[in-house]
Order: structure tokens, then C-alpha cells, then sequence
């Protein structure tokens, strides 16, 4: 039977006051079951050994979310090992077989939807929204790349010429190395992990050491859903151990990678190091970071700009790929725009996340709290501070939200990622003049507009150079389905998430000629 068509997962009205307080109770629960045990599975084996990591609350450190056993080199090796020998099988599975297994998970993760995102609320500082979303946008890559295996694996009729018949149809690579990121722990990884099995590879799933115990409740999704040993594998531990082995090892297909674009550079270096006796070509996906822009043109509605400007440099604490960090202004609104923008950042609530009133809290760890706070030196020399919010306490990785004016396009603030809630703000004469600073970094990612005349949004929509560009829209959390996500330059390779190309990146396409 075919599913029924694709909608996505409507995320929580948090204006119902019983899904407050069931949220409130979930909390609750789940910090019951700190400290989280998380193994390694390898071949379907849960592995805990003596060595261990822990995951803490960025907003409270002094609260320890799991031990997590770390996988090293051995383990490592098994898991491409058990990887490789569950290939053949779940290669021959039929495509809607497969699908099958990801509309179970998602079933699973939407009567656990609670839980998922309160449990995000912990390990990784997320708000209840941004928690809700997430789980919401795992869900949804469930859903979508399952009905896009299905479409995906009939095979196609090419040319019609009689006494032949040619089609062309898809195959898995082989193994896959999933390589997630923290930000969205749950969507990501799951987004990256469904694509490899929905189409036919098993997989070695690598989550960040920062977010390990969301991670493995992926991982429970599939195995609740019956998928059969070996073809999903779970290794967490350090970048240097377990993911140098991944990227390296010769009986890798391919590697999906989500995060920084430093490590995805060393990554597409490293793959691409092929040995004399290797047998294949690594395919490497990757998702990097961005420096997006959001325009506020001489027209614009200011008030609605206003929120959407701060939701998009502030949700999340600004840990998004996607995340405003560049605020582009025409002189003529500039005075205005600028004393709302000033006005309302004042009046954000800001503390630890568990509280529902507060927009941001903590960044994820100490490193991070390092570089932002770096770069607000840095923009201190280089603009002048608008605003400057320090809140929380010292049991938490707090840095304050920052804005800085009269930053030019050649700023370091203008030009670097800081994955903070830091945002700049650049003062232009026109809108040609804006569109150049936008395109002016090495990213093209997100980005967004808000203007009335459609003159500009034309030209913005022809020249504002990015993956995705929102017009009068803030430009973080893009819909699986509605808005394929992903960028070019250093934003990255391969095509976008939650969009109809993405999943032939997993696969090789084959045709096959009969003479009849
Ligand atoms: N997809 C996310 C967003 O659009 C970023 O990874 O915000």
C-alpha cells in the first residue's frame, strides 16, 4: 500500500496550557533517568566497556545527562566490519521494505515526542520550541525520505526504441559514516542516518561527543523498529579516534558530515587520500557553516523585521549553520530600525532553557563559551557594542548577547562564523550596495530579505546568492518537504536536505540494456 502523502509533523501550540504542563511533567521524567548508561551497538551487540565520557547540561555542568561508553580503534574497526558484512542483505531489501522501517521509527519518535525534546532541553541547551522543532524535523525526515525511496526505487524506462529495453535505477554505495553535529542532535542525525539506510547502505553513526545520549535514542528508534542487526552501528567517542578511522578506511563508501567547515575540509582531504589497494572512490557529503545576512531594505515592515531578526541571530543561542549574523540596513530606515532592533533585544528573556519564558541560555561548552567570547572582544576594536546582555551564573556556559554596530564587510565580524548570540550590523546606501555585502563572504548558505518593493525582491531572488533565501521571512528553521536545506561555496557539497535530490547522493545510478 503507499503511504499516504507526506505532511509534516505540526510542532506543539505552547499556548495550551496542559501541553505546558505536560512538557513541565516530561522534564521532570526524563531527569529521572540521569545519568543516562549509553553503550556502544556494534552488529547488534550493545558494547560497554571501560572506557567512558561524560555528557553535561551547558546550563548547569554540575548535572551529568550520561556516561557514554567511547568506542576506540577496535571497536571502530568491528563496527565498519559488522557494517560491511549486513550490506548485502539490507542492500537487497526491496526499497519499500526499507521505507517501511523509517515510517515505524517515526511512529515510535512521535509517541515519544516529549521525551525527545526534553531531553534536549538538558544535553543540549535547547529551548522548549527549538527542542519541539527539532524532534518535529526528525520526524519529518522519516516520513520524506521514505516516500522518496519509494519513488526512487522503481526502476526508469529510457528512450523507447523497439527491441530494447533500457533502464536506469539506483544502488546503495555500501557502508556509510554518519558524522552528526550537536546543534540539531536529533533532526540532523537522523536526517543523514534515514538517507543511508532508507536507500540502501548500513551505517556507522558517529554522534557528537556533546550530544551522545540524544544520539543513542536515535538509535533505539530503529532498533524499536525492528531493523536487523548490523545495518545501523553506534560509535560515539572523540573526533580524533573515531572519526579519523571512519574518513580513513578503505571499506568506507561514502561519509555524511554536518558541522564545522574545518573539519569538513579535513574530512574531503582525508577521504579523497585513496590507497593503491582501495576499491572505490569515497562520495562525501557535507554540511558546513554559513555567514547569513538578513537585508532590511528602505521599505520594510521594521516591526516584523524586528522579531524575525532576532528569532533567527538569537534562537538557539545563534548554534545554527543558519543562523543571522550579519544584519544588512538601508540608511534611510537605519536610525528607526536600529532603536526598535535595541528596544526589543532589551526586553529578551534570557536565562537557563528549562524555563520556558527564556529565549536563550547557554552556549553548548566551554570551547564554544572561549570563541564567542573572543569574538566579542574582537568586535568591541571593531564596532561599536548596541547592546550587551551578560546573564546566567558560573555553573553554566553563558556569554552575553551582543550586537555591534558600525561593522564594515571586511570585519573579521563580518567575514568569520562565530556560532554565537552575536550579531553585526552593517549600515549600506543602497540595495545594490547590500546585496554585494551579503555575497561579499566565503559562505552561501541562508540568508533573507525584508522589503516591500518588487522591484528588489526581484533582484534580491536573482542575486542574493545562497541555498536558501527567505523574503520577508527570517532565515533559520527551514521545513523538510517545503524548503530543501543547504548551501554551496565553503557552506558546503552535495545537494539539500529534505529535498528531492538528496537521497541519490547515497547511491550509485546503474542502467541496464536488454536487447529483446
Ligand atoms: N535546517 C536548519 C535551519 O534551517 C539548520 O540546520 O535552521
Amino acid at each position: 500500500d503507499a503511504p499516504p502523502p507526506f505532511a509534516n509533523e505540526p510542532p506543539w501550540d505552547w499556548t495550551q496550557s496542559q501541553v505546558r504542563r505536560d512538557f513541565q511533567q516530561a522534564l521532570t521524567k526524563v531527569r529521572t533517568s540521569f545519568p543516562v548508561k549509553v553503550p556502544l551497538m556494534v552488529g547488534g551487540q550493545k558494547i560497554t566497556g571501560d572506557r567512558e565520557f561524560a555528557s553535561t547540561n551547558p546550563n548547569d555542568m554540575r548535572e551529568v545527562v550520561g556516561h557514554v561508553a567511547s568506542a576506540g580503534r577496535r571497536e571502530v574497526q568491528e563496527a565498519i566490519r559488522a557494517a560491511k558484512e549486513a550490506f548485502a542483505a539490507w542492500r537487497d531489501t526491496a526499497p519499500r521494505d526499507r521505507a517501511a522501517y523509517l515510517f515505524k521509527a517515526a511512529q515510535i519518535a512521535r509517541s515519544q515526542r516529549f521525551e525527545l525534546a526534553a531531553l534536549q532541553v538538558f544535553e543540549v541547551g535547547k529551548s522548549w520550541k527549538e527542542a519541539d522543532a527539532d524532534v518535529c524535523e526528525a520526524i519529518d525526515f522519516l516520513e520524506y525520505y521514505g516516500r522518496e525511496m519509494i519513488r526512487l526505487g522503481t526502476p526508469q524506462r529510457m528512450g523507447h526504441v523497439p527491441g530494447e529495453m533500457s533502464h536506469l535505477f539506483y544502488e546503495p554505495r555500501g557502508v556509510a559514516a554518519v558524522i552528526a553535529p550537536w546543534n540539531f542532535p536529533l533532526a540532523i542525525s537522523t536526517g543523514m542516518t534515514s538517507a543511508a539506510l532508507v536507500t540502501g547502505n548500513t551505517v556507522v553513526y558517529k554522534p557528537s561527543s556533546l550530544s551522545p545520549v540524544i544520539g543513542w535514542r536515535m538509535v533505539r528508534l530503529f532498533e524499536e523498529a525492528g531493523l536487523p542487526s548490523g545495518v545501523l552501528n553506534f560509535v560515539p567517542g572523540p573526533g580524533s579516534v573515531v572519526g579519523d578511522i571512519l574518513v580513513s578506511h578503505p571499506d568506507v563508501a561514502m561519509i555524511a558530515f554536518t558541522g564545522s567547515k574545518d573539519v569538513g575540509l579535513n574530512i574531503l582531504q582525508r577521504a579523497h587520500e585513496t590507497a593503491p589497494s582501495a576499491s572505490m572512490i569515497k562520495n562525501v557529503v557535507l554540511e558546513l557553516g554559513g555567514k547569513n545576512a538578513i537585508i532590511v531594505d528602505a521599505d520594510a515592515d521594521l516591526d516584523e523585521a524586528v522579531v524575525h531578526v532576532l528569532q533567527s541571530a538569537f534562537g538557539y543561542q545563534g548554534q545554527k549553520c543558519s543562523a543571522c549574523s550579519r544584519l544588512i540596513v538601508l540608511e534611510e530606515n537605519y536610525d528607526k530600525f536600529i532603536a526598535r532592533l535595541k528596544a526589543a533585544a532589551e526586553s529578551l528573556e534570557l536565562g537557563p532553557v528549562e524555563d520556558p519564558k527564556n529565549l536563550m541560555g547557554a552556549v553548548i561548552d566551554a570551547s564554544a563559551k572561549a570563541k564567542v567570547l573572543e569574538y566579542i572582544q574582537v568586535g568591541r576594536s571593531e564596532g561599536k557594542v548596541l547592546v550587551e546582555r551578560s546573564f546566567g551564573d558560573p555553573n553554566g556556559h553563558y556569554v552575553p548577547l551582543v550586537i555591534f554596530t558600525d561593522i564594515q564587510p571586511h570585519h573579521r565580524l563580518a567575514q568569520e562564523e562565530i556560532f554565537g548570540p552575536v550579531l553585526s550590523v552593517l549600515k549600506v546606501s543602497s540595495f545594490d550596495e547590500a546585496l554585494d555585502v551579503a555575497n561579499g563572504t566565503p559562505y552561501a548558505l541562508t540568508g533573507a530579505v525584508f522589503s516591500r518593493s518588487p522591484e528588489n525582491i526581484d533582484k534580491a531572488k536573482r542575486a542574493f546568492r545562497v541555498g536558501n533565501l527567505y523574503i520577508n521571512r527570517g532565515c533559520t528553521g527551514a521545513i523538510v518537504g517545503r524548503h530543501p536545506f543547504g548551501g554551496f561555496k565553503m557552506s558546503g557539497i552535495g545537494s539539500k536536505a529534505g529535498g528531492p535530490d538528496y537521497l541519490l547522493q547515497f547511491m550509485v545510478p546503474r542502467n541496464v540494456v536488454e536487447n529483446t
